[in-house]
């Protein structure tokens, strides 16, 4: 589902579907930061979560500012594959992250499919250009730490 996002009629669809894959995103970060050992792992991965918080107050400034009312918390759907609940099954650092990476690819397709829109203001495309740069350093990362397990 995460996939299809920014491929939706309207800007307001896809930024609603933004905030709600933000907000399984930060899930799945509290459910892999739970279950994690490596202390390292488990920092690293908090600062990656408060990211993921900045980006859904960030587009939700943005909706408001077109006279929508953002999803929140309340609104959870799961978008990711890997998500909490999958997340929360899991033993081992080396699954975790490897589902923690599997879902920065979705969060780093949804940015980048959501760039290719035409219809982006300038505003929000440096919202967003901001976003997909955060989830690539994000990804990286998993992907250097899990080469190095
Ligand atoms: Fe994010
Ligand atoms: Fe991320």
């Amino acid at each position: 589902m995460a996939t299809l996002i920014g491929t939706e009629s309207s800007v307001i669809d896809t930024l609603n579907h933004l905030v709600e894959l933000e907000f399984d995103a930060t899930a799945a970060y509290e459910a892999a930061i739970r279950r994690l050992d490596d202390p390292v792992a488990r920092d690293q991965l908090g600062q990656f979560m408060n990211d993921h918080l900045r980006h859904i107050q960030e587009l939700g400034h943005v909706l408001r500012g077109m006279g929508q009312r953002p999803p929140n918390a309340a609104d959870f759907k799961a978008v990711l594959t890997q998500g909490k609940v999958i997340i929360g099954g899991l033993v081992g650092d080396i699954g975790i992250l490897s589902a923690m990476r599997s879902n920065e690819d979705d969060t780093h397709q949804a940015y980048a499919q959501a760039l290719e829109r035409d219809d982006l203001a300038p505003h929000l495309q440096s919202t967003l250009t901001g976003n997909l740069a955060d989830e690539r350093r994000h990804r990286a990362w998993l992907e250097d730490r899990l080469s190095n397990l």
